[in-house]
């Protein structure tokens, strides 16, 4: 299973032959490495409805068929957008897709959607090929973010880094020791000048204390899980 970071908090699972893509923001998005015309899509699974996370999805949503995974409020939009293929987990919930499903997680974080809609924030801890992997949305730290690995050990996390809007790469340093998984890429960071940080840094702390394997991606870039 391969995952690509895609810029921002954007990233595609591509597991035989399918891809699920997370917070698909290209259009607009300084960062993106692929164009919303081009990029394949199964499944999208949304962690909230601000718009560097929503970005594409109905139009790829459209052009793909793709089901798109959102928690209820954040799904109804979609619905009344024109997306056909819809599921409406809310915290807990868990969406089952066939060859990955991906159970809502609570997040410390705000949402609304640029037409308005308010929306609970949320997570994901995705199993695809024998893997699970926790991306913890746009959040702060909070200590929740110890209860995924509870039921199951976590291979990879994915986790904001940037500030302002979500954790900063210290307190990334506290979540990596809650998360315990055995590897993390950072995301959600040097998109806009507020979220500028040393993702090198964030790498050297958490593997210094121990806490995980981190893997810095530049957008475009894969990374492999065994
Ligand atoms: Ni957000
Ligand atoms: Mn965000």
């Amino acid at each position: 299973m391969e995952i690509k970071f895609l810029g921002h908090a954007a990233f595609a699972i591509e597991h035989e032959g399918k891809t699920a893509l997370i917070d698909p923001f290209l259009s607009g998005n300084p960062k993106a490495a692929v164009s919303a015309d081009e990029v394949a899509a199964d499944v999208i699974l949304l962690t909230h409805g601000h718009g560097d996370h929503l970005g594409d999805t109905v139009a790829i949503a459209k052009r793909t068929g793709a089901t798109v995974v959102a928690i209820v409020e954040l799904a109804e939009e979609l619905k009344e957008d024109g997306v056909e293929n819809v599921i409406d987990p809310n915290i807990g919930g868990t969406a089952d897709l066939g060859w990955l499903t991906a159970r809502m997680t609570p997040a410390w974080h705000t949402s609304t959607t640029p037409k308005g809609t308010v929306n609970t924030p949320a997570g994901y801890v995705i199993e695809v090929g024998g893997k699970r992997i926790y991306n913890t949305g746009d959040t702060a730290l909070f200590s929740d973010l110890a209860l995924p690995s509870k039921r199951g050990h976590i291979d990879l996390a994915i986790l904001p880094i940037g500030g302002h809007y979500t954790m900063d790469r210290f307190d990334g340093v506290a979540a990596a020791e809650l998360i315990k998984a055995d590897q993390i890429i950072p995301a959600h960071y040097g998109t806009f000048p507020p979220i500028e940080t040393d993702a090198q840094a964030f790498k050297s702390d958490v593997q210094n204390a121990g806490y995980a394997e981190v893997i810095v991606l530049e957008p475009g870039e894969s990374h492999t899980l065994r």
